[in-house]
């Protein structure tokens, strides 16, 4: 299936410097350069509360009040800078179209059909488009699709019809935060292909080691919210450097050897 049409994009290069966020006085991310090449798929790999989804909020501006974010960010082919206020308010988001997948939470109010909601949602989006990227990730649209409730989908629809969402709003850059939850194995498969068609800059988290490996150009490995590692997604999967990712691949190829993978 083809990519539902967009438009061009213009390049960036996005090198985060020095960049450094603590809430309510505590370090939870520190990280003194790292580089996102546009229309590069850039994973965040990391054990749970290393500060994958905090990073990627940092970027769109989401952190809460007591939150403090120092650095900044740098386009390379602009030269644009945006430091840790501007990140705070969102400034990267207002000047490059971001998309967000968000870890938790839906992106479907509550009390609204999908129907309804993708009606709202159609004053910005033309319906085309939005239908296109709801069969791009096996959605159809009809009568009984409309008629349900967020909570009447299952998780991994629901999933599947966020991202939809997310993408029609033609982003430049789109942050997905572990996209394959609530997907069963096919569909995890199923989304692999998919974003793989994708020529968006992408910087995903997740916990799915052989999605990462498939899906990555490039890893960022945190340990405890530094980053410990940054490499080539082949090279990393092949020979992780640093101790903390030697023994998350370690981890992964066990429990994939037990599963019967080699
Ligand atoms: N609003 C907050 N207030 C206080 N601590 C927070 C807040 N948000 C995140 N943290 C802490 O920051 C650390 C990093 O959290 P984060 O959610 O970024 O981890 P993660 O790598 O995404 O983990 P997971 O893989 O489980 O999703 C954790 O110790 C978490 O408890
Ligand atoms: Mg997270």
């Amino acid at each position: 299936m083809n990519t539902p049409s967009n438009r061009t994009f213009l390049p960036f290069s996005l090198h985060l410097v020095d960049l450094r966020i603590s809430i309510q006085g505590v370090a939870i991310v520190a990280a003194s350069d790292i580089s996102i090449p546009t229309k590069a798929k850039t994973v965040l790999l990391g054990n749970s509360g290393s500060g994958k989804s905090t990073l990627l909020k940092a970027l769109l501006g989401l952190l809460a009040a007591g939150t403090v974010v120092e650095g900044h960010v740098i386009d390379r082919i602009t030269q644009r800078h945006y430091s840790g206020v501007e990140l705070k308010n969102g400034k990267l988001p207002a000047i490059i179209r971001c998309g967000y997948l968000p870890q938790s939470g839906s992106l479907l109010p509550h009390h609204t059909t999908a129907g309804g909601f993708l009606k709202d949602l159609m004053r910005h989006t033309h319906t085309t488009v939005m239908n296109d990227w709801l069969e791009f990730f096996g959605l159809e649209r009809n009568e009984y699709f409309d008629s349900k409730l967020p909570t009447q989908f299952s998780g991994g629809e629901r999933r599947r019809f966020a991202l939809a969402v997310v993408l029609s709003s033609n982003p430049e850059l789109i942050f997905l935060d572990e996209p394959t939850s609530g997907l069963d194995d096919e569909r995890v498969e199923e989304l692999l292909l998919r974003l793989t068609q994708l020529e968006h800059t992408m910087i995903f988290a997740t916990h799915d080691y052989v999605f990462a490996s498939r899906l990555a150009d490039q890893v960022i490995f945190l340990e405890n919210g530094k980053v410990a590692e940054q490499a080539r997604s082949d090279e990393f999967f092949r020979r992780p450097r640093s101790e903390g990712a030697k023994r998350y691949c370690d981890a992964w190829r066990r429990l994939l050897r037990e599963h019967g993978e080699k």
